[in-house]
């Protein structure tokens, strides 16, 4: 199984401001329910409550610690091998979708990165985690003229890493 980390930021790196997305892009938002459609999603408490509600046609997963805690839809669960051991069966593809703990827990397991790059410095308090370029090689890259002009860009890992 693929395990994939998706993400919007600003060129600051900025991916949350008091436990929301400081943004609505809406190309933007449609390129993740298409990317992530039918697929395993993986998140943060804070994430899931900040979203509300599980997202439909994907398997949502919120990582906690808190022991019962309850989201309706979700399976709930107390560590991230657990979110991944937790993945249907026949998951080819597994999406880490933040927040900022969540992405610094995964980035060390990810092969892929889907990155979205706000061209624009925004104030904020959640961080998409630096990771390195001798890791991860881009291997696609476009430009989307918008209000808020963004890049989307792929990253896999190298061929070092094990899939
Ligand atoms: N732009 C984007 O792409 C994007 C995507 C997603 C989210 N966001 C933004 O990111 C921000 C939220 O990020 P965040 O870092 O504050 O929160 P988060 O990663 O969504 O969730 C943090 C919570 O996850 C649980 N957790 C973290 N590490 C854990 C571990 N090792 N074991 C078990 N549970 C663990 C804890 O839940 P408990 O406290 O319940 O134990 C923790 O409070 C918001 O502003 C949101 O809007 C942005």
């Amino acid at each position: 199984m693929l395990i994939s980390i998706i993400a919007a930021m600003s060129l600051n790196r900025v991916i949350g401001e008091s436990n929301r997305i400081p943004w609505y892009i809406p190309g933007e938002q449609k390129r993740f329910k298409e990317i992530t459609w039918g697929h395993a999603i993986i998140m943060g408490r804070k994430t899931h409550e900040s979203i509300g509600r599980a997202l439909p046609g994907r398997t949502n997963i919120v990582i906690t610690r808190q022991q019962n805690y309850s989201a309706p839809g979700c399976i709930v669960v107390c560590n991230l091998q657990d979110a991944l051991e937790n993945c249907p069966l026949n998951e080819a593809e597994a999406f880490i979708i933040g927040g900022e703990q969540i992405f610094r827990l995964a980035l060390p397991l990810a092969h892929r990165i889907y990155l979205t790059t706000i061209q624009q410095e925004i104030e904020g308090d959640a961080f998409f985690p630096e990771f390195s370029p001798t890791e991860f090689k881009m291997i696609q890259l476009e430009h989307i003229e918008a209000k808020l002009p963004y890049t989307v860009a792929v990253f896999d890992r190298g061929v070092s890493a094990s899939h």
